[in-house]
């Protein structure tokens, strides 16, 4: 039994409607956390949380989220940088002879605005609360994709990637303070998120894993849970992989 030293610690979740969010912000939950869920999407609180509409990617829907989080328990101890989101298309699409497509302006800006930009604001204003508490821990999303690139994925990867150089810019920052900040790198996770990969790609991802499967929201979960807790405190600037072993483009 490894003592987390998280109980009644208060942790924010970003993106907790849904799939590795919602596992995550339960988890915390059930080691006894005070979890502000934050999401687009209407969803319940945990048991003893508060659920907050919060678009991560505007600077005055997060500030705002923070000082509520602030007004109800006055500290921010945990926070998890997982909300996302996918507009997947070629950098330049050719077919028959012709260019028939390109990632447009919207698709790249959407994805960098909630998957780097929002990143950077949430944890900006979080942080900012941090400091002067004396310590925290900051936890963020990337992926399998951010280490290794994947077709069809310009915006995501520059995000996912991008989000790596950040983390190791605030472990820099951050760490005299007694902040730590990792990330987390899944691989591919039974999620809505991939629900529209074909079943055959899908397929040939689970070949690609050593463990055989694709992983479950819960793993995820764990992960940030223990990067979180007592038993990781010597753990900062740190991404660690949780995909079954998979290494993509072998
Ligand atoms: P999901 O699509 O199931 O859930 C994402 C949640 O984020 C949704 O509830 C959505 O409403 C929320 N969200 C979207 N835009 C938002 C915004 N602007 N502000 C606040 N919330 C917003 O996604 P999933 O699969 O649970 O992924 C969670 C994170 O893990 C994402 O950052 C994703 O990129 C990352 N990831 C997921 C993998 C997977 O295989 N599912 C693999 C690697 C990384």
């Amino acid at each position: 039994m490894i003592e987390t030293g998280l109980q009644n610690k208060v942790v924010i979740v970003t993106g907790a409607a849904a799939g590795i969010g919602r596992a995550t912000a339960r988890r915390f939950a059930q080691e006894g956390c005070r979890v502000a869920s934050w999401d687009v999407t209407e969803a319940d609180p945990e048991p003893g949380g508060l659920f907050q509409k919060v678009d991560v990617s505007k600077t005055a829907s997060v500030d705002a989220a923070v000082e509520g989080v602030m007004a109800k328990w006055g500290a921010i101890h945990v926070l998890v940088n997982n909300a996302g989101i996918l507009r997947d298309a070629q950098l330049v699409r050719f077919k028959d002879g012709a260019i028939s497509g390109m990632m447009s302006d919207e698709q790249f800006d959407a994805v960098i605005g909630v998957n780097l930009r929002g990143v950077f604001l949430v944890t900006r204003a979080v942080a900012a609360r941090m400091i002067p508490a004396g310590g925290g821990v900051i936890l963020n999303a990337s992926s399998v994709v951010g280490l290794y690139g994947n077709f069809g994925q310009t915006n995501y990867v520059a995000a996912k990637a991008g989000l790596i150089g950040m983390t190791r810019v605030w472990a820099r920052e951050l760490g005299k303070y007694h902040i730590r900040v990792n990330a987390v790198a899944p691989g591919f996770i039974a999620t809505d998120m991939v629900k529209s990969i074909p079943e055959k790609i899908l397929q040939t991802m689970v070949g690609h894993t050593p463990l055989g499967r694709m992983g479950q929201p819960e793993d995820i979960a764990n992960a940030y849970l223990w990067l979180a807790s007592d038993a990781a405190s010597f753990i900062s600037g740190v991404v660690l992989s949780v995909d079954g072993g998979a290494i993509t483009g072998t």
